[in-house]
């Protein structure tokens, strides 16, 4: 990509990322998580039930940047977006997390998500089927 267009696509994203979300989004959002310029991560929320209310949330973030509260920091920003009437009006929030991965759980519990159970073998990490805990947050226990 030229410097000119990479200039380009950098306005469009800047100006799409500041435009207002509105109840009836319904598609994947992914924000990038910067640290003094750089790309560190991204967190996502995944609409997957416009009808009864919820969405999914995933992140990560370069090795260089674990261990400095981005994840929860991130997190915690997106699920205000989530649960805003006047944004993504969510009232469930679902996320899960491989079972021996401490570091994501962690994040996931800093937020108030609480583990609702074990899901065997749900995803496939590095060849191996893998157990994973099944996380909800629920609007009505946040102060949102
Ligand atoms: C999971 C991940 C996003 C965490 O990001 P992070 O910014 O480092 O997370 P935070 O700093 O907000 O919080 C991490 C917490 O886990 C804790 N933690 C990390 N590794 C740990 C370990 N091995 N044992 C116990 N606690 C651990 C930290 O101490 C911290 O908790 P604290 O604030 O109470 O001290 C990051 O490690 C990552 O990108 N991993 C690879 C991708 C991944 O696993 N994504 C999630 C898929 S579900």
């Amino acid at each position: 990509m030229t410097p000119g267009n990479q200039h380009a696509l950098e306005r469009i994203l800047g100006e799409r990322g500041s435009l207002p979300l509105a109840p009836e989004q319904s598609e994947k959002l992914q924000w990038t998580i910067v640290v003094d310029a750089e790309p560190a991560g991204w967190v996502s929320l995944d609409v997957t039930s416009r009808d009864h209310h919820i969405g999914s949330v995933g992140y990560a973030l370069a090795p260089p940047f674990h261990g400095r509260g981005l994840a929860s920091g991130a997190l915690r920003h997106v699920i205000g977006i989530a649960f805003d009437p006047d944004q993504l009006r969510l009232e469930r929030l679902e996320a899960v997390a491989a079972v021996g991965n401490v570091a994501s759980r962690r994040v996931l519990e800093k937020c108030g998500f609480r583990c609702e159970g074990v899901a065997t073998g749900l995803l496939i990490i590095d060849d191996q089927r893998v157990d994973h805990a099944r996380y909800e947050l629920m609007r009505f226990n946040t102060a949102t």
